[in-house]
């Protein structure tokens, strides 16, 4: 049985979830992967704060003892922040170590330059969790691309601020309380006025306007506006008259080529497709050209959705390097 080292970088919400996967699973991947996967080296920032159900050696604050590792094949990314995430990756690549990313922020940032960086060193990049969470938006994007064109995308792309929002309506929950409870639920970033000022969902709607144009709007035209001037009081009315706020993210390219993108609540009726969406869940409906409409919908944070579609991009990417090999 082939072992195959990994490191995790991050050992918090997501970097827990990924590695409480791999462990609890490691018997079902040799069978369904046909390898032993091992964690070898975990980055964090800080060695001295105290974890349980993990061995101390395998820490590290320092990167360094991260490449270090003899036949690392891939680096599951779970920092806070562009940067030094972004030198990270950059390095792992240059060592010809593949990487998966959650973190939207770098990516939105860097990721068509750690794309193009990984092409020429022959290594994958997996980043489905940057973007929804637990919906497969990239990898259903990445095939309908192949012969469709898509047009428009319009969708929810912040578990947070949907959670906010629905317990405001569906509990009477005030904005702080249901935050906080966001917060314990693993749902709301580090710092979490990236979720409720749209930042976050602003950085999710930039990487699929790079995979689905092959680029993104000039970031200063997009209007970002957030939920956190939205009152209980304005929820209360809205539903007693049969409408919903919903925190909504959409970009499209017209005919000439050009680029336009928004990010902000809008008051929206029964009729509008995103009504529906509660909770932590996210949706993303793509405009195509042969398909139609197609929407998908489920949890868009928290660990173990997080977690397990970073653990499907690398699945993915054993399963293509063995059909290379047999082919
Ligand atoms: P978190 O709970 O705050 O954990 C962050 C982890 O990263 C911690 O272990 C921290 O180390 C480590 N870290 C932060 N900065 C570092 C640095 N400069 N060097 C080394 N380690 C560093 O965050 P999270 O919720 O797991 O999110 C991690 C990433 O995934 C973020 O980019 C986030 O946007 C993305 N993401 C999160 C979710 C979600 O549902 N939570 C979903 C999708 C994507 P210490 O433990 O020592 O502090
Ligand atoms: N804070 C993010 C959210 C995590 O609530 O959507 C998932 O990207």
């Amino acid at each position: 049985m082939t072992v195959v080292k990994v490191a995790i970088l991050g050992f918090g919400t997501v970097g827990q979830g990924i590695y409480n996967i791999l462990k609890d699973k490691r018997e079902h991947f040799k069978t369904t992967l046909g390898v032993d996967i091992e964690v070898a080296k975990i980055l964090v920032r800080n060695c001295s704060k105290q974890r349980d159900k993990i061995d101390a050696a395998l820490l590290t604050d320092n990167m360094e003892d991260v490449l270090a590792v003899g036949g690392l094949d891939v680096v599951f990314e779970a920092i806070v922040g562009d940067e030094p995430a972004y030198s990270y990756l950059d390095q792992a690549i240059e060592k010809g170590i593949n990487i998966v990313t959650a973190n939207k922020v770098m990516f939105a940032k860097f990721g068509l330059t750690l794309q193009q960086k990984a092409a020429k060193y022959n290594v994958r990049v997996g980043y489905e969790a940057t973007t929804a969470g637990g919906v497969p938006v990239i990898k259903t994007m990445e095939n309908i691309l192949r012969v469709n064109d898509v047009q428009h995308i319009q969708g929810i792309l912040n578990g947070t601020s949907n959670y906010i929002l629905t317990q405001m309506r569906t509990e009477g929950m005030s904005f702080e309380k249901a935050l906080k409870a966001a917060q314990d639920l693993g749902y709301a970033e580090a710092n979490p006025f990236d979720d409720v000022s749209g930042h976050d969902p602003f950085n999710k709607l930039m990487i699929l306007s790079a995979l689905a144009f092959g680029k993104q709007p000039r970031w200063s035209d997009v209007e970002v506006v957030g939920i956190s001037e939205i009152t209980l009081q304005q929820v209360k009315e809205a539903d007693a008259i049969g409408k919903r706020y919903r925190h909504i993210a959409e970009v499209a390219i017209d005919e000439t080529g050009v680029i336009r993108a928004k990010v902000g609540p809008e008051l929206i009726g029964q009729e509008h497709p995103l009504y529906a969406i509660d909770g932590v869940n996210n949706a993303v409906a793509l405009d195509t050209n042969f398909i139609g409409t197609l929407t998908l919908v489920g949890p868009g944070a928290g660990m173990y959705p997080t977690a397990s579609v970073m653990i499907e991009d690398y699945a993915d990417m054993l399963v293509k390097k063995s059909a290379l090999v047999t082919v």
